[in-house]
């Protein structure tokens, strides 16, 4: 135990009042560090944590405890003010706080003093961990940092707990509070709608709030993910610059704040975001942040998307480190209609395509409302018995016989109002008692407060995996914002619905990952309306969008994969636009996860061995694509092409894809320089994914370069031919 640590215990043991004994910390510094980031909070003289620094690492530690805990300023009016790492209402700070407590008196302000911090190593990196208490209520709140050296990213997040006689009211309870002092900020925010996800758009940041948020309850991003970059010199770049990339792992509605206050700093408060949701907190109960997940990159958004990527492999997606199942999805092929001997022949078609499993997608379940259509059957998880007589035994053995394994779409917290479920329980729907009830496709969201809805939900997969240890995947599906604001089960605490929603999400999310490990799935919602760092925990993949338009599905998955590893975003091959090529659509896909969710039928012979050839060439190059370093070479931003790179960690084998989107006449097209390829060694450079017969449109097809000139010089991969697609293979010898 350290000795500022044996003092503090003593000061208590004399029951000194807390902000005395906190004040006699003052000075104390508390570092939080990366290899490349330094995030360092200071108490202040008055026993309050300030932030006393956020940047690139500093070099000697002598230096951390010059740094200054005050923020003077000529228009600051109080003498003490600094960037309070937890800022609360109520206290003499003038901007927006992080946390809004009305306690059970009435009082809606809380100071917070400094009582004790520690640090433990945890899985990949170090945990702090830092007690705050008001000196008045007994209300402690809780800060916790791992920071991850080598992937420079920090998770943060907060417990807030109490031991008042009564409830407390929370009206704000950020996961975390960051502050930067820059001449200009510069925010990318990742918003569009269904079928247009992860659009990126920038502007500045200048006085007063810009707030980023959503109030879906479920279905929660379906109008803007919960990703953003601050650039801190500039719009941010890819390869240069610092910049500011964070993401909130809550399933949920979010909201981040940017707040540039009158001496032009940044203040940075992102976490559930407390629409409708003045949370009671019951003495004794803690209340637990998501977790903000955030890098600080000094060289572009590049540098900073390859540290998330490797983060979430190792740490944060669910079988980070295993390899990904191909598949061939009916939905977009038989949507509703299908039978069991169309899903036998279905899944020999997944055979012969060589991908690994056949995904089974909606309208396999409900008997007295046959899910025919999306207006009934949801919450009646038996198999149809008029299309699957032999249920998914049937179909399991059937994926067996044809040599893949099986997966099965579900969307298990939705209930359709024409289905026995609801007849059963129509208070296990959010709804309301005594005004219309409106729906989004059809359907009522469960609720999920209520622990036994909870039990009932795991029950499902519980039962069909349980039945049936053939399953062997799950697409999980959520079609519907929450609608009819009101928990049946929460009565009088409205207030809290928002929230133990998610929670009773989570809840059946653990439960399902804690018995069955081994069963990866696929997080799915209207599309990418879900892609959170927490969902993913329990998730091998995402679904990113309904769209699967190769020309609009390019920036989809740019937007992504700013954030996330190709490895947890799914793409599949469909008939979306049929104009485009069957080999330009094949290699926008295989930049993710590949799978195909088309009929067999439409393509011919040359069309499906090309199919083929591709499905073995992404199975081949795994451990490049979804194990290896991404560059994005260039961006369909700022020009009518992309190019998207991937190197292996031992920089052996890399893939380049490269689009041609919608060029115009005579645009110019440059030369492409890669990146990330050994300087000294040689590459075997092979255009791949061609189609039969066709011949190698680059120069370079067949010879070998060195990793020097292929960074250097580059390859002529891009053409002004709208819609087509260029793909490398290189090999070291
Ligand atoms: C959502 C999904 C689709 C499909 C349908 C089924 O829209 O995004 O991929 O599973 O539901 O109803």
């Amino acid at each position: 135990m350290r000795k500022t640590d044996c003092l503090l215990i003593a000061a208590l043991a004399l029951s000194v009042p807390l902000c005395a004994r906190a004040a006699d910390e003052a000075g104390k510094v508390i570092r939080i560090a990366t290899d490349a980031t330094d995030l360092v909070l200071t108490v202040g003289d008055n026993g309050r944590l300030y932030q006393s620094y956020l940047g690139p690492k500093l070099l000697d530690e002598a230096d951390l405890g010059k740094l200054p805990w005050i923020r003077r300023g000529s228009g600051t009016p109080v003498p003490n003010q600094g960037w309070e790492v937890y800022s609360t209402s109520g206290n003499e700070d003038y901007f927006e706080p992080a946390l809004g407590i009305t306690h059970a008196d009435g009082n809606p302000s809380t100071y917070l003093y400094y009582a004790g911090s520690r640090q433990e190593p945890v899985d990949g990196g170090t945990m702090t961990t830092v007690n705050l208490r008001d000196d008045k209520y007994p209300l402690d709140v809780t800060l916790y940092y791992v920071a991850y050296p080598k992937e420079n990213v920090i998770k943060t997040w907060t417990d807030i707990s109490h031991r008042e006689k009564k409830p407390v009211r929370l009206s704000q309870y950020a996961s975390a509070m960051l502050y930067f002092d820059e001449p200009e900020y510069y925010l990318t925010e990742f918003a569009g709608d269904w079928a247009r996800e992860a659009q990126m758009t920038g502007q500045p940041l200048r006085f007063g709030k810009k707030v980023v948020d959503t109030k879906l309850g479920s279905r929660a991003a379906w109008f803007v993910s919960p990703l953003f970059e601050v650039g801190l010199d500039g719009p941010a770049r890819e390869d240069t610059g610092r910049v500011l990339m964070g993401t909130l792992g809550w399933t949920g509605n979010f909201r981040f704040t940017f707040e540039v206050d009158n001496m032009g700093y940044l203040r940075v408060i992102p976490g559930i975001n407390p629409y409708a949701s003045v949370y009671e907190l019951k003495s004794g109960d803690t209340f637990t942040t998501p977790e903000f997940i955030f890098t600080l990159s000094d060289r572009g958004t590049g540098q900073g998307s390859r540290d998330l990527h490797d983060w979430a492999r190792r740490y944060s997606v669910k079988d980070g480190g295993a390899d990904r199942l191909t598949l061939l999805n009916n939905w977009e092929n038989t949507y509703f209609r299908f039978d069991q001997p169309l899903l036998a022949s279905l899944m020999k078609d997944a055979r012969s395509l060589g991908v690994d499993m056949f995904l089974l997608d909606d309208g396999w379940f409900g008997n007295k409302h046959p899910r025919n259509d999306d207006r009934a059957g949801l919450g009646d998880w038996e198999p149809n018995r008029v299309k699957l007589p032999g249920g998914i035994k049937a179909l399991t053995d059937a994926a067996r016989d044809a040599g893949v394994k099986f997966g099965l779409w579900i969307e298990p917290e939705m209930v359709s109002p024409r289905s026995e479920l609801f007849e059963k329980h129509p208070d296990w729907a959010i709804r309301q008692p005594n005004r219309d009830t409106y729906y989004s496709r059809n359907q009522l969201v469960l609720d999920m407060s209520n622990p036994e809805v909870q039990d009932y939900v795991f029950g499902v997969i519980d039962g069909i995996l349980t039945e049936n240890p053939g399953v062997a995947y799950f697409k999980w599906d959520c079609n519907s914002p929450i609608t009819n604001i009101y928990s049946p089960y929460l009565k009088d605490r409205q207030g809290n619905m928002y929230v133990d929603h998610v929670r009773g999400v989570y809840n059946v999310m653990e439960r399902v990952s804690a018995k069955y490990p081994r069963v990866p799935m696929m997080l799915c919602s209207s599309g990418g309306a879900r892609c959170d760092y927490e969902a993913l925990k329990h998730f091998t993949e995402f679904w990113c969008s309904d769209n699967t338009d190769p020309l609009e599905r390019v920036y989809i998955q740019w937007g992504f994969s700013h954030f996330f590893p190709a490895k947890a975003m799914a793409s599949h091959v469909t008939s979306w636009n049929k104009s485009a090529s069957i080999k330009f659509r094949t290699d926008v896909a295989s930049m993710c996860r590949l799978g195909f969710d088309i009929g067999l039928q439409e393509l011919d012979e040359r069309e499906l061995e090309f199919c083929r050839q591709a499905v073995a060439n992404w199975k081949r190059l795994q451990p490049a694509i979804m194990d290896g370093t991404q560059y994005r070479l260039v961006s369909p931003y700022e020009s009518n092409h992309a190019v998207v790179e991937y190197v292996d960690s031992d920089r052996r084998k890399g893939v380049v894809f490269a689009y041609n989107l919608a060029p115009r006449f005579r645009d110019p097209v440059r030369r492409v320089k890669l990146r990330g390829l050994d300087p000294a060694a040689g590459y075997r450079v092979a255009e791949i994914n061609l189609m039969p017969g066709a011949k190698p449109s680059l120069a370079e097809h067949g010879a070998t370069c060195s990793g020097d000139y292929l960074m250097k010089v580059g390859l002529d991969l891009l053409k002004a031919d709208p819609a087509t697609s260029t793909v490398v293979e290189l090999t070291a010898l």
